[in-house]
């Protein structure tokens, strides 16, 4: 595990994108695990940027990101689906049929969540995913739980992740309870990992999740037991 300390929110993400670049640029037909949230937008906003100066194509990448919440259709301005088109795909050249996202308003969930494993499986895995952290140390929307989830499921969130989300939402009551997410065992089968997380509010959690531990009580710590993370945290 390689991980490297900013001080700068813009400095760390534009070293991700760079990362993210190189990825690309070395396997243009190159499948990214993406993540929402607040800390991937600076990172989205250099890649936007690197694209719009031609330094970057995206017509071969294929993405698949990590979750979304239950019931939640994809023109609701609160979907992961909304806020990807709104921050990433909008505004880069990744063709629309290689845009893939749980299906949260699937009439069967279940079946959507193995469909949608199968799907990462059929475009030869990720190459490269990005995952931010929640504060109990969540990612994706795997919580603290008594094992590590396998495959894509259905999830209830955790009581601190649907405060946490309080602020995105009108009323208590509108906030997501459950979502899709890829299971824990679909991320550690991603051939990379980078992982940010930035301010004095995640330093608890980012040292819990790294240097404590491999705890299903912390689910990011499951990453300490993969050949490669480059995990990107500062304050
Ligand atoms: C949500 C997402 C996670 C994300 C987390 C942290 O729970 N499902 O993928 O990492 O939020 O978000 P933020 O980056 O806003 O702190």
């Amino acid at each position: 595990m390689r991980t490297l300390y900013f001080e700068s929110y813009d400095r760390m993400s534009k070293y991700a994108a760079d990362m993210i670049a190189a990825q690309i640029r070395q396997k243009p037909d190159s499948v990214l695990g993406l993540a929402t949230g607040s800390s991937p937008l600076g990172i989205y906003r250099e890649l936007i940027g690197l694209y719009e100066s031609g330094q970057l194509d995206f017509s071969q990448v294929t993405t698949f990101n990590l979750d979304e919440y239950c019931g939640m259709d994809y023109r609701n301005e609160q979907s992961y689906h909304y806020y990807m088109q709104e921050n990433l795909f909008s505004k880069i050249n990744v063709p629309a049929s290689n845009i893939h996202l749980p299906d949260a308003a699937a009439a069967d969930p279940d079946a959507e969540c193995l469909s949608y494993e199968r799907s990462i499986e059929q475009a030869g895995g990720i190459d490269l995913q990005l995952l931010g952290i929640g504060h109990d140390g969540h990612i994706g929307f795997n919580e603290p739980d008594s094992h590590f989830p396998a495959i894509t499921h259905r999830t209830m969130l955790a009581e601190p992740t649907i405060q946490a989300n309080r602020r995105f939402f009108a009323s208590q009551d509108q906030v997501p309870k459950e979502a899709l997410t890829m299971g824990i065992g679909t991320i550690m089968k991603a051939r990379k990992i980078l992982l940010i997380a930035f301010g004095a509010d995640k330093e608890e959690i980012v040292r819990q999740a790294f240097t404590g531990p491999v705890v299903p009580a912390v689910p990011a710590s499951v990453l300490q037991l993969h050949p490669d993370v480059t995990v990107l945290y500062g304050k």
